[in-house]
């Protein structure tokens, strides 16, 4: 099988994939096929073999991780997943079950497709995953999950009570902005001004931007105060708490439970909890995952998803032909695709053109952009201003090639190209993708590697996006304005500076200009 592991302590590098020993569950264990895993800050520190500003905190750390490297190689902690076995002793689970759940605290091991954990505490903390959920969101709700509901409880009755919520935007953060209102707080959070967005429509009652505001001189006061990211200064904290009011922080000591998984499952299920996922990284791009954890930037959850290197792992014979299979439509989506229409045969030799490139670039780790010449996409863009372009198919294999076309443009190695092939280039990602992100049909999507498309829904903005990550860059789109725009993958656009800085062609001048109709 494989899985993620780590020599050494330090920086995003010193994690690679490796293959290991499918492990045996023992008589108390469950062996479950991990589907998802994530990042979270306490992974990043495990994989640091430091905690942030507390020598005592790294020394702890360290004894219980291993002093001079890490004790157990395969880093990890929260999971999602299907029962495969059962020890003998097992009575709880049942193969076929859907969990998730965590390896508990400094365990560690879940970057593995496949992982044993006994069925109750301690070295494991699992449940049946929540039905509403999907194998990414239920793998990022155990940690952040149950440390809000740990802080809650601590903050005691919140009923008719106002809480202030510091750090609403990350994991911990956006669940605690949840359950706080849930409980019948009244809930102000702070967050930066990219993630006001977001943390409002988690049910805050008030956002506050700790960019904009100073929290010395609001003068207001809380009956709690919840640091949910372990930075609020303590003269913030000191002009935020009324007068016998309760602080808790994230920077003190939690546990896990049974019981609070159980609970988690079913307040999801109920409606009131729902994990904000912000990135979904594919298990080999585990040292990109991790980089961007390290920025400190993260918005609620990011999920490292262990089944594509699993199909890998099944196909390996397949693996050199997998992609050429997809090229020629041979699954059932693409059947279904192709009896709609036939595709068109000179795209889909550009697209096997591309893909052999960017196998190229996988097996090299680089992206070298000179394999990508400008005849080859222009050749492309071709196609798509005579309509050539037309089964969804065909939009995305040339979705594909052109996703290296935005993100060139956006990095600035690429210049040549002209609006109207923008314009199109955007098109196609806007009609293709946006009609599969409808459809929901996430085999297609990933099937051909666009990383991220999502659709986000602000207050005031539909916005479709699609990017490559690796290139770090996304097309976004305001269904409702036509405006559009080629920003680095982690804008949200929720701001009119970000807006304006990233907005490359007013739509309707362009339509007006090409005389392309619009949808
Ligand atoms: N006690 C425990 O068992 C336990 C469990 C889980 C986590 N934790 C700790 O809790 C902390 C939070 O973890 P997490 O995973 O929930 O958070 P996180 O996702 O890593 O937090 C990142 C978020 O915090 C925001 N942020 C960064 N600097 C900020 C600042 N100065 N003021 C306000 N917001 C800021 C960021 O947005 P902007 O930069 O845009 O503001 C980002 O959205 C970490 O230190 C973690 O180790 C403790």
């Amino acid at each position: 099988m494989k899985a993620v592991m780590y020599r050494t302590y330090g920086p995003p590098s010193v994690l690679h994939v490796s293959e290991l020993e499918k492990p045996v569950p023992k008589p108390n264990e469950i062996l479950v096929r991990v589907h998802a895993s994530t990042v979270t800050s306490g992974t990043v520190w495990l994989r640091r073999g430091a905690f942030p500003g507390s020598r005592l905190m790294t020394g702890m750390l360290r004894l219980i991780a291993g002093i001079f490297r890490p004790r157990r190689p395969v880093l990890g902690v929260e999971f999602s997943g299907v029962v495969e076995a059962t020890g003998n002793r097992v009575t709880k689970f049942h193969p076929g079950d859907a969990v998730y759940g965590t390896t508990t605290g400094l365990q560690q091991g879940s970057y593995a497709e496949y992982l044993c954990v006994p069925e109750s505490w301690r070295g494991g903390v699992v449940a049946l995953k929540p039905s509403r959920l999907t194998f990414a969101e239920a793998a990022a709700l155990p940690v952040g999950g149950m440390t809000a509901l740990t802080l809650l409880n601590r903050a005691g009755n919140l009923n008719g009570r106002t809480v202030l919520v510091y750090g609403a935007s990350g994991s911990v953060g956006t669940y605690a902005v949840q359950l706080a209102t849930y409980h019948g707080a009244s809930v102000t959070a702070v967050c930066s001004t990219t993630n006001m967005a977001l943390v409002r429509s988690l049910g805050a009652d008030e956002v506050l931007d700790y960019t904009q505001t100073d929290l010395t001189r609001l003068g207001r006061r809380f009956d709690v105060v919840i640091d949910a990211v372990g930075k609020l200064p303590a003269s913030s904290r000191n002009a935020l708490l009324r007068p016998g009011g309760r602080f808790v922080s994230v920077m003190s000591m939690t546990g896990e439970t049974n019981q609070q998984l159980e609970r988690l499952h079913q307040l999801v299920e109920e409606g009131r909890l729902k994990p904000v996922i912000d990135r979904i990284y594919p298990l080999d791009q585990i040292v990109a995952a991790h980089d961007y954890v390290d920025s400190g930037r993260k918005k609620g959850n990011v999920v490292v998803d262990l089944v594509t290197a699993g199909r890998k792992q099944l196909t390996s014979a397949l693996l050199a032909f997998g992609l050429f299979i997809v090229a020629i439509g041979c699954s059932p989506t693409h059947m279904r695709l192709k009896s709609e229409q036939p595709d068109n045969p000179v795209l889909e030799k550009l697209y096997r053109q591309d893909v052999a490139i960017r196998k190229l670039d996988a097996e090299t780790d680089t992206v070298n952009l000179e394999r990508y010449d400008k005849v080859h996409r222009e050749r492309v863009f071709t196609l798509l201003a005579e309509n050539a372009v037309i089964t969804p198919l065909d939009k995305l294999r040339a979705a594909w090639i052109l996703q290296h076309t935005a993100a060139q443009l956006c990095e600035g190695t690429l210049t040549s190209i002209s609006p109207e092939n923008f314009l199109l280039a955007y098109k196609l990602s806007s009609s293709g993708l946006h009609d599969l992100v409808q459809q929901q049909d996430t085999a297609t999507i990933r099937t051909y590697n666009v990383a991220r498309v999502v659709a986000l829904n602000y207050d005031r903005y539909l916005l479709y996006t699609t990017g490559y990550q690796k290139f770090g860059t996304q097309f976004v789109f305001d269904d409702k304005t036509g405006e559009m725009w080629l920003a680095p993958i982690d804008t949200t656009l929720a701001t009119d500076e970000e807006r304006k800085t990233y907005q490359v062609a007013p739509l309707q001048q362009l339509r007006a200009t090409y005389k392309i109709k619009p949808k």
